[in-house]
């Protein structure tokens, strides 16, 4: 019996040595100091002994199961702070390691320009209205006085969808819109995107924007449109901008003007941005046709109005001194985030 007990003490002593995880460990003791394990067995073994063996064999088999129960909290032990160790080697930060950088957006070019635009006009009192983009002819066309023949309505030039639907080619579909649904006095903005059938190149694109502008009320005048258009611009190019009316056509307003600013690169004298003419082309005005006011039901007797259409991309081109338009859509964040 004695040399059971000192192998038991032995192998298990070795296997004990031998463990590296806690689940084998627990398995390891109730093998052997279980109800069912082996010292276990062995001690319930002891009651054929003589009354001399007992206590020799008694005291032999209490040293063997304290020094088993030792090896095993002491392995416990060693596991455990193995376990700990290795946690805190995979889960530590080193707080000197530079950190993952996350790049901040930028403003497009358009959209600065958008809102510095809406800004101004709200700040004369304007509302910002939208309208679609997939028009019907008669708001694009027909109600703005343009009729049938119009070059304007060309197909070569214009996306159409069927005879009487098409993608805008021009944002004063909104100012029909706008007479149609609302009384006046009348002054709103209308941003957006307008179409046409263009081939792409450094200052023509398919896809561009334009804001319109349209005021209907008692007695409004060309004096009107042009204090408006001159306060628009100095607050877009300071105060020494200079504005430059030109007799234009368009079908929906009478008289008519395109809108020249004075070139704020050269101040006049002529260079490169504005092609050696002292001026820069931004857009088109003029007083809302009678025509017009009578399709839309507003009576031309009683109520006149001014209107205009400026494109962004050219004011967006000056201000930043882009000379390719394709620039403004190619998403390139070299460029994108110069602004
Ligand atoms: N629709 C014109 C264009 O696309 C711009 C324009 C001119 C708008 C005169 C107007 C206007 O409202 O009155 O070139």
């Amino acid at each position: 019996m004695k040399e059971q007990l000192q192998n038991i003490k032995e192998t298990t002593l070795a296997e004990i040595a031998g463990i590296s995880d806690a689940k084998a460990l627990e398995d390891l003791r109730v093998k052997v100091l279980g109800k069912k394990g082996e010292l276990t067995a062995i001690l319930k073994q002891m009651g054929g002994l003589s009354a001399e063996e007992r206590p020799v064999i008694g005291q032999l088999a209490n040293e063997v199961r304290t020094e088993i129960e030792k090896a095993l909290s002491d392995k416990q032990t060693a596991l455990k702070s193995a376990q700990l160790a290795q946690q805190l080697k995979s889960e530590s930060v080193d707080v000197t390691m530079p950190g993952t950088r996350f790049e901040a957006g930028k403003r497009h070019p358009l959209n600065i320009v958008l809102e510095d635009l809406k800004s101004i006009f709200r700040g004369m009192g304007y509302t910002v209205v939208d309208g679609p983009e997939v028009e019907e002819t008669k708001y694009v066309f027909d109600m703005l006085n343009t009729d049938e023949g119009h070059p304007a309505r060309d197909p070569q030039d214009t996306f159409y969808i069927t005879e009487k639907i098409l993608l805008r080619t021009q944002t004063s579909s909104v100012q029909i819109r706008t007479m149609l649904k609302e009384k006046p006095p009348i002054a709103i903005i209308s941003p957006g995107r307008v179409y046409r059938s263009d081939a792409v190149d450094a200052t023509h694109s398919p896809i561009f924007h334009q804001c319109e502008g349209l005021v209907i009320d008692k007695k409004v005048r060309f004096s009107d449109l042009k204090g408006t258009l001159e306060i628009w611009a100095k607050r877009l190019y300071g105060e020494d901008i200079k504005l430059r009316f030109r007799p234009h056509h368009f079908p929906y307003t009478e008289p008519s003007a395109e809108v020249d600013l004075q070139c704020f690169k050269c101040g006049g004298t002529g260079c490169p941005l504005c092609k050696g003419e002292g001026w820069i082309e931004m857009l088109g005005s003029g007083m809302v046709h009678p025509q017009v006011l009578i399709n839309c039901g507003i009576d031309p007797e009683e109520y006149s109005g001014f209107a205009f259409g400026i494109g962004l991309e050219r004011i967006a081109m000056m201000r930043y001194n882009i000379d390719d338009m394709r620039l403004l859509y190619e998403n390139d964040s070299r460029f994108l985030t110069q602004f």
